[in-house]
């Protein structure tokens, strides 16, 4: 992102009225809310706008089912995502209802300007219409010539009058925007998704509905009272009504927007239609479109039937909301699928919080506490740890380009070096050691080293891990903001002085999942009683000769289909192949592989295997190998397993 712009307008998408808040939103607004801190921290003039799509059929019928009139279901759910973001502290300057006065007056501005400069026009539509994703399709793009290829459920045939927005009119400017501007849309490997959605030509958009009523209307002087606004349309102005556009335009110096975050299953509407429309409407582009992945459960897309939905509430309640935080943004590359499991969560926790952070603080007040009467004095750290502050800093140097570059788990990745160099020292030149020794300076100087990198840490951690950094800087006595920021950050000088004061544990260990896990499918055989199921086991135990596991266990490993997209041999091995393989991610995996007993380099290139992508990294022959593929081997040689049918790179296996 460029630093010319000192406003930084931020937004999440607006949620639906129609379901209650889930991690999938959650997620969004957590990334958002990072940025929004990460922004005002560096002295940015930010805005950061979040709210509700309220309008459309989808919730015309939501409401109906529940015998709700609309407007009231629609405050009701609104008012649970309010409370939510509230609840989670999430920093957000507005909350727009696009059932809002303004928001309604400023979307019949736009509609006007873009009807008065010729971009909208009168006809028939006859189409199909997925009322679950508010989307109309070609009828080359149908399931079975009826089902939805978003969502799976059937469309209905729509034949209707309706104004049409002139969206084949934008292809060649959409295009030239793409082109001039790499990173307007992230991660990179989305925006080729999109310019080739565009190459292959646009329709022109029907915007208007007239089978219901609950949108805003038309402006009064098309005296056209039975048509409303196609709720994509309504819904995307909101990013600029909110600053007061067709209104006082009281905000409108924050725009274009920094960084519109979204879920990669709506960037058509923001990548295509959103930015035609600015374009008809003369405003700048924004600058970054930023799409993440989507979320499953224990493997599974989650859903209501299946009664896996997590709910944030819930997991930040059990975990702690700034551990919860933490691991959704460190867990996921950015733009890539990522798996909620307990598992997972706890070891994050009780690993990179626990283990290298929190006992690094306790490490540290302890230390200071027992020989130095909690003052920790940093003058001495460039004499004798010159070396150590470098990494700090060269580790430091990286960070803000990845923020902004929306490559979150590699901002943290990164942040957690310092803390490596800080607890790595402490074993490597031992303060009790130096202290036995008479070297009191140097372990003054190795606490000042410590201490300066666990603030530094909490300055940068603060945007992830508000309440937890905000703990940290007590302990340390200072306060992060954008002042400390730029001392200790931007700033190389270490602060002079800390004071330590004890505070209770950061990060309790955590032995055992805190919530309940989703009901097992077979209830019969969690009736069972104990010693018969015990029976049973060791019987088939004996049988196969391995351990039963649950569905849970199972659903730990996350296999992946993936495509290999590089293939060379590892030079002087006779095993391995050196593979890069595409799952769905920003970036393919490496693999190394122990096949080319079976399988040359070429064999492999372009086809497609089995990836088990959540294994510990490790390292063959020096090479650094993120998966593992699956292969059956019997006495007649060793064979791939791979998917039937070509499948998109990414798609879960199980
Ligand atoms: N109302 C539209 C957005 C209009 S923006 C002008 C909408 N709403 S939504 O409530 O259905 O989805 C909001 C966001 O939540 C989307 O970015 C979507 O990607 C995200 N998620 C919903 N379920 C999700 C997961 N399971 N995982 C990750 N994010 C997903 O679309």
């Amino acid at each position: 992102m460029s630093s010319c712009h000192k406003k930084a307008y931020i937004t999440t998408p607006i949620y639906y009225v129609n379901d209650i808040a889930h991690i999938g939103h959650a997620y969004t607004t957590i990334i958002a809310d990072t940025l929004a801190r990460y922004s005002r921290m560096s002295g940015l003039d930010t805005y950061f706008l979040t709210g509700t799509d309220e309008h459309g059929q989808k919730i015309e019928e939501a409401a109906k089912s529940r015998g709700k009139s609309t407007q009231a279901y629609a405050d009701e759910i609104s008012a649970t995502f309010k409370d939510l973001w509230d609840e989670f502290g999430i920093s957000y300057d507005k909350f727009i209802r696009t059932t809002d006065a303004d928001h309604m007056k400023g979307v019949q501005k736009a509609f006007s300007v873009m009807h008065d400069n010729g971009d909208i026009y009168k006809d028939v539509y006859k189409g199909h219409y997925c009322i679950s994703c508010e989307t109309f399709f070609p009828e080359s793009q149908l399931v079975d010539g009826e089902f939805c290829p978003e969502c799976g459920k059937p469309t209905t045939i729509v034949e209707e009058e309706s104004y049409f927005f002139k969206l084949s009119a934008y292809q060649d400017k959409l295009l030239a925007w793409y082109k001039e501007n790499p990173d307007c849309i992230l991660p990179k490997s989305k925006r080729n998704e999109v310019i080739r959605f565009v190459e292959g030509g646009l329709n022109d958009l029907s915007i208007t509905r007239t089978s219901f009523d609950w949108g805003v209307k038309l402006p009064a002087n098309l005296n056209d009272p039975k048509h409303v606004m196609y709720v994509w349309l309504d819904a995307l102005m909101n990013y600029v009504t909110a600053l007061g556009y067709g209104n006082d335009e009281a905000n409108m110096d924050f725009w274009p927007a920094r960084v519109h975050l979204i879920g990669k299953d709506i960037l058509r509407f923001h990548a295509v239609y959103w930015p035609a429309f600015l374009m008809s409407l003369g405003l700048p582009m924004p600058k970054h479109i930023a799409a993440h992945g989507w979320w499953t459960r224990d493997g599974e897309k989650m859903s209501k039937s299946k009664g896996n939905v997590v709910d944030p509430r819930e997991v930040a309640n059990a975990y702690g909301l700034d551990n919860f935080r933490y691991f959704m943004l460190r867990e996921v590359p950015f733009g890539g699928d990522g798996d909620f499991s307990q598992k997972a969560l706890i070891d994050r926790i009780n690993s990179d919080l626990g283990n290298d952070l929190g006992n690094l603080l306790n490490r540290l007040i302890g230390m200071s506490g027992k020989y130095f009467e909690g003052k920790v004095d940093s003058s001495n750290v460039s004499k004798y740890y010159q070396e150590e502050l470098n990494e700090v800093h060269d580790s430091l140097d990286k960070l803000e380009p990845l923020i902004f570059d929306m490559q979150i788990h590699r901002y943290l990745e990164e942040l957690w070096r310092p803390l490596s160099v800080a607890n790595k020292s402490i074993d490597k030149y031992q303060p009790w050691t130096l202290m036995k020794e008479g070297k009191e300076e140097e372990a003054m100087a190795l606490n000042g080293l410590i201490a300066g990198i666990l603030a530094k840490v909490a300055i940068m951690l603060y945007p992830v891990m508000p309440e937890v950094c905000t703990k940290i800087s007590a302990a340390l006595h200072f306060t992060i903001d954008n002042d400390t920021w730029n001392r200790m950050i931007k700033g190389t000088n270490l602060p002079e002085t800390f004071t330590l004061e004890k505070i209770e544990p950061l990060f309790p260990r955590v032995e055992e999942p805190l919530l309940e896990q989703a009901e097992p499918i077979d209830k019969k055989e969690e009736e069972k009683k104990p010693e018969q199921k015990s029976k049973q086991k060791t019987e088939s135990k004996k049988e196969e000769g391995i351990a039963l596991i649950g569905i849970d266990q199972f659903f730990q490993t996350s296999l992946k289909v993936g495509t290999v997209v590089k293939a060379e041999e590892v030079p002087k091995s006779k095993k391995l192949l050196l593979l890069q393989v595409d799952v769905g991610e920003e970036e393919p995996r490496q693999v190394v592989a122990g096949i080319k007993e079976w399988y040359s380099a070429d064999d492999m290139l372009d086809t497609q295997v089995c990836v088990v992508a959540n294994l510990k990294p490790a390292k063959l022959m020096g090479y650094k190998s993120e998966g593992m593929l699956l292969a059956a081997k019997d006495e007649n040689g060793l064979c791939m397993i791979r998917p039937e049918k070509p499948k998109t790179a990414g798609t879960p296996i199980g």
